[in-house]
C-alpha cells in the first residue's frame, strides 16, 4: 500500500512538493492544510487529496508522512506535534529559528520513531553533487573558498521582510549555502560577521569569515538587496592552481591546472524539480521511510545549519570571533 503523505502549507514549496509526490508510485498524497483554506482547496484536487482545515485534522487522516511547507517560524510546532504521534517528517529548511527549538526537535527525532529530513535541498542540485565529486575524484586539495549566497529583494512572497516569520535572512536565504559549507567543506571551527542593517529592518549584508576544522578558510557574502543578478548562488573552491565554480545550479567549472582546458558541465535544461534537487530530495526521504534507513539529511545536519546561523548572528552582534559548538 502506498505511503500516506499530508501536506501542511500549500504555497510554493508545498505545491512543490506535493507534485513531485503525486508522481511517485510509492506514495500518495492523502490531505493538504493551510491556514489559508482557498490555498490548500486550490492545490489538493490536483494531486488527488482531500483538504482539512488545521494540523490536528491532518494528523487525524492517518497519514504515514507529513511535509512541512508554511513559513520559517512556523515549523517547530507541526513537526513536533507530528513526531510525537509518531508520524514521519519532511520540514522544509530551516529547522527551526532558534537553537533551542532546533534542540528539541533533534531530541525528538532522536527518539523516533518517526524519521526526520530538513529540505537543505541543494544537496541534491546535480550542480553541488558534480562539485563535489570532482573534489574527491580529481583530488582536489581545497585550501581555501569564496562563497556567495545572496537575494534579489526581501519583498516576494510578502513574509520574507518580517524577521518574525523569517527568523533572519540568513535563516531566509544564506542558510542554503552554510549547509553547502559544511557539507563540501565539514564541521565549522569559527565565524566572524561584520554586515548591517542598510535596506531591510534586520542585518541585510554581511561578509563572513568561515574556519573550518581542517583549517580551510572561506570568505562567505550574503546581500538581501544585491538584485536578481546572475549568478546570485556561487561557490569557488580553491587548491593548487585548480578550482571548482559553481554558478546557481545552472553549471560547474574544473580547471584542472595552469595551461589546462576548463572542463564545463551544464544543467541549464534540467526541469526545475530535478536541477533544484527537490525532485531527488523527496524520492530519499521516502526510501528512507519506507526502508526504516537514515535520512540524507539528518537532524543533526538541520541543527548544525541553525547553529552555524546563530553563530553568524552572535558574531555579528558581538562584533568578535565566534567559535562552535554553541554551547
Ligand atoms: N528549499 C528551497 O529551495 C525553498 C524555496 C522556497 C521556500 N523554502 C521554504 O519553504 C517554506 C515555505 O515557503 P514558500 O515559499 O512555499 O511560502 P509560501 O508563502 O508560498 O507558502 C506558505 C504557505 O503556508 C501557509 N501557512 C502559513 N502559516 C501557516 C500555519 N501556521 N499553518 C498552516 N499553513 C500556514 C500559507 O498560507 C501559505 O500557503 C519556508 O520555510 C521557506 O523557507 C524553501
Amino acid at each position: 500500500m502506498a505511503l500516506r503523505v499530508g501536506i501542511l502549507g500549500a504555497g510554493y514549496m508545498g505545491t512543490t512538493h506535493a507534485n513531485i509526490l503525486a508522481r511517485d508510485d510509492r506514495v500518495k498524497v492523502t490531505a493538504v492544510a493551510d491556514m489559508d483554506q482557498a490555498r490548500a482547496e486550490a492545490l489538493a484536487p490536483k494531486v488527488g487529496a482531500k483538504t482539512v482545515a488545521s494540523l490536528e485534522a491532518l494528523l487525524d487522516t492517518g497519514i504515514e508522512a507529513l511535509y512541512v511547507t508554511t513559513p520559517n517560524t512556523a515549523h517547530t510546532e507541526p513537526v513536533l506535534a507530528a513526531l510525537a504521534a509518531g508520524v514521519h517528517v519532511f520540514s522544509e529548511k530551516p529547522m527551526a529559528t532558534s537553537l533551542a527549538e532546533a534542540r528539541r526537535i533533534l531530541e525528538a527525532a532522536s527518539r523516533g520513531p518517526g524519521l526526520y529530513q530538513v529540505g537543505h535541498n541543494r544537496r541534491f542540485a546535480p550542480a553541488y553533487k558534480a562539485a563535489k565529486a570532482l573534489v574527491a575524484s580529481r583530488s582536489l586539495r581545497v585550501t581555501s573558498a569564496h562563497i556567495k549566497m545572496n537575494r534579489g529583494e526581501l519583498q516576494q512572497p510578502p513574509w520574507v521582510g518580517d524577521r518574525a516569520v523569517t527568523g533572519g535572512f540568513l535563516y531566509e536565504s544564506t542558510i542554503h549555502l552554510l549547509d553547502m559549507a559544511r557539507w563540501l567543506l565539514g564541521e565549522v571551527a569559527w565565524v566572524q560577521a561584520a554586515g548591517g542593517s542598510n535596506v531591510y529592518r534586520e542585518p541585510d549584508d554581511l561578509s563572513m569569515l568561515l574556519g573550518f576544522a581542517s583549517g580551510v578558510h572561506a570568505a562567505f557574502t550574503s546581500c538581501a538587496h544585491s538584485t536578481w543578478l546572475f549568478p546570485f548562488e556561487r561557490v569557488e573552491l580553491f587548491g593548487a592552481h585548480a578550482a571548482v565554480v559553481t554558478e546557481e545550479m545552472e553549471r560547474v567549472q574544473f580547471v584542472p591546472g595552469l595551461g589546462k582546458p576548463i572542463e564545463t558541465q551544464e544543467f541549464g535544461p534540467l526541469p526545475v524539480p530535478e536541477k533544484w534537487g527537490y525532485a531527488e530530495e523527496d524520492r530519499l526521504f521516502v526510501e528512507a521511510v519506507l526502508t526504516r534507513g537514515t535520512p540524507p539529511v539528518t537532524a543533526e545536519d538541520g541543527y548544525r545549519s541553525v547553529e552555524l546561523v546563530e553563530a553568524c548572528y552572535r558574531s555579528l552582534m558581538q562584533g568578535e570571533r565566534v567559535t562552535l559548538p554553541l554551547p
